[in-house]
């Protein structure tokens, strides 16, 4: 039986209030309820036929895959980034791309001062050292770190989630550096904070976090001779995309001597998850963490909400609530 309710692919399980909203709408759902993500040849043949996506950031929505989904009029990817879909090909096809920032800055934020802290203060070697019974009494020189408390924090990317790190960082009493696209002078509340060039912030400052879009513009802008230019003993912090680190200069910056950073914490990495035989795997002076930046239960429950909200206005014909090709509606 053939029938006109829109078919809508959901790319994973995602949180079960979103999931039953789209039950109670007049769709036909089709979920993929694994916990990997669909194979590649899998995504395409359940896109086919499908009217629209709820995709992750772990799904291609490459030219060759719209081109066997015709039917495809929305594209609802539950992520900020949506360096996963190519978006000129979606909005050349006047095909809307939602995505779900705002709800997860604040998640996104804590998790990467949870980042700079436990870089700087060794937590993760600090957990290594106690279980493998190397503590052996109270040391003035064991697992010394480096304070957040009065450092220079300078952060890649002044956005929203860039703003919220800062705003957390001044209650810690760090000086803030910043770079960003627009010279818009920083909000209330971060009017200390400095705006200076990358090669000026990454000569400064103590700790670095990246908080910029992984674009053309933004892939591999730090490799070896930013690395070069920053402080000994400096750290870095990724929670945006892995790409805009070149990973295997960063790997040797790390294993030289001395190492510059001194030390990085990844959400992130270029191919994800890391393959094991990454050179990155085998450093002492790293943390890595599985890309949760984001993964506060109540965050991801938010942006399950707001993926089904554009999905269902793109269905409608309506302006999605978050639209990351806004041309499509000129
Ligand atoms: C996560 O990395 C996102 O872009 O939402």
């Amino acid at each position: 039986m053939t029938t006109n309710r829109p078919r809508v692919f959901v790319t994973r399980l995602i949180a079960s209030e979103a999931i039953n909203r789209l039950r109670e709408e007049d769709v036909v759902l089709d979920l993929w309820d694994d916990d990997l993500p669909p194979p590649p040849e899998t995504l395409r043949m359940r896109a086919s036929d499908a009217d629209a996506l709820i995709c992750l950031l772990t799904d291609r929505i490459d030219e060759s895959l719209l081109d066997a989904a015709p039917g495809v009029r929305v594209i609802s990817n539950m992520a900020a980034g949506t360096d996963n879909v190519d978006l000129a090909t979606a909005t050349a096809r006047g095909i809307p791309v939602g995505n779900t920032p705002g709800v997860l800055t604040e998640s996104t934020a804590d998790f990467t001062l949870a980042l700079l802290l436990a870089a700087g203060r060794r937590v993760i070697e600090a957990d290594r050292y106690v279980r493998d019974e190397q503590w052996k009494t109270w040391g003035p020189r064991v697992l010394l770190g480096k304070d957040l408390y009065g450092a220079t924090l300078g952060i890649i990317g002044f956005g929203a989630i860039g703003q919220a790190v800062a705003k957390r960082a001044r209650g810690f009493d760090a000086n803030i550096l910043y770079t960003r696209r627009s010279d818009a002078p920083p909000p209330e509340g971060l009017r200390s904070a400095k705006r200076v060039s990358l090669p000026d912030l990454l000569e400064r400052s103590d700790f670095v976090s990246i908080h910029v879009p992984l674009t053309t513009a933004t892939r591999h802008m730090l490799g070896e001779r930013q690395f070069a230019s920053m402080q000994e003993g400096s750290i870095l912090v990724n929670t945006a995309r892995g790409a805009v680190i070149d990973q295997p200069t960063l790997a040797s910056a790390l294993a030289a001597d001395p190492p510059r950073p001194a030390f990085a914490a990844l959400d992130v990495t270029q191919v994800e998850p890391i393959p094991t035989d990454d050179p990155l795997l085998r450093l002492p002076n790293l943390v890595l963490a599985p890309h949760i930046a984001s993964a506060g239960e109540t965050t991801r429950r938010a942006m399950a909400n707001l993926a089904v909200d554009n999905l269902l206005a793109g269905l409608r014909g309506e302006r999605m609530p978050n639209c990351a090709n806004p041309k499509v509606y000129a």
